[in-house]
């Protein structure tokens, strides 16, 4: 799909219908208001909802006294949705239309919350690009927490965890060496699934899955695929197809 079609697509799924009827609605933006109070309780942190659409968490948030808040979605509709419930109120949040593998931000956050986005970004190179922006993009000591939807999704977010709390290292003392990173994150959340509130709320998200991890101190690295669980690009020189 090209970028227009994406952004046509989403803007769809946003309008056809309510968005208190899309399967992802939660009323009660649980767990990730809990998870946020929690690890991260100062107000001032930074905090970017990447893919957030016309999701309630900014309003919660908002309630409980966060007030550094930015939303970034594809959509442009979704977050017309939530402009326009939250009234006066979405004057202190910035709203920010773009693909998030498109965005340059001007600032490092304290909070990065991907709830149903990233498992998205399946075209080849998507999720380097992810991971190199969220390296950048997010502060030592910064909080990370990605949910996703299906068993098959969360193995996506499941590796990409993996390969960012690791060295790289381990596998066969017979393979290449490969270049080693020090570890981006340090995991504390793995994995959890919804609880009896979240279930009786909305039955769908019962194979939704939390994770979250912390920002270390280390650089920000170029992402090597390999470490993420995907194949390496092929160019065309390499195969000899041009001429
Ligand atoms: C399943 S919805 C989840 C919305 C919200 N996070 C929630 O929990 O209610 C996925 C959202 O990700 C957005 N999205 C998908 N791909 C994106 C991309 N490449 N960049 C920015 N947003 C994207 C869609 O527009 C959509 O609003």
């Amino acid at each position: 799909m090209n970028d227009t079609s994406l952004k046509d697509h989403w803007n769809h799924a946003w309008e056809k219908q309510d968005d208190t009827a899309v399967s992802w609605f939660q009323e009660t933006p649980e767990p990730s208001l809990s998870l946020v109070e929690r690890h991260a309780p100062d107000r001032t942190s930074a905090f970017v909802d990447i893919g957030g659409g016309a999701s309630r968490l900014v309003d919660s948030l908002l309630d409980h006294g966060y007030c550094d808040l930015t939303v970034l979605d594809l959509s442009g509709s979704s977050l017309e949705i939530a402009r326009q419930r939250l009234g006066k109120r979405g004057e202190h949040v910035d709203w920010i239309e773009s693909d998030v593998l498109a965005w340059e931000p001007d600032r490092r956050f304290g909070i990065w919350h991907d709830r149903a986005a990233f498992h998205f970004l399946t075209a080849p190179g998507d999720q380097e690009r992810y991971r190199d922006l969220l390296d950048r993009a997010l502060k030592p000591g910064g909080l990370l927490a990605v949910v996703s939807f299906h068993s098959l999704e969360d193995r996506v977010v499941k590796r990409f965890f993996a390969a960012r709390s690791s060295t790289g290292g381990g596998g066969s003392r017979h393979a290449p060496v490969q270049q080693t990173l020090d570890p981006a994150f340090e995991i504390t959340v793995k994995g959890d699934g919804p609880d009896a509130e979240e279930l009786a709320e909305n039955p769908r998200a019962r194979s939704a899955r939390l994770r979250v991890g912390r920002r270390t101190e280390a650089p920000a690295g170029k992402a090597d695929r390999t470490q993420l669980g995907l194949p390496k690009l092929v160019t065309g020189e390499k195969k000899g197809k041009r001429r």
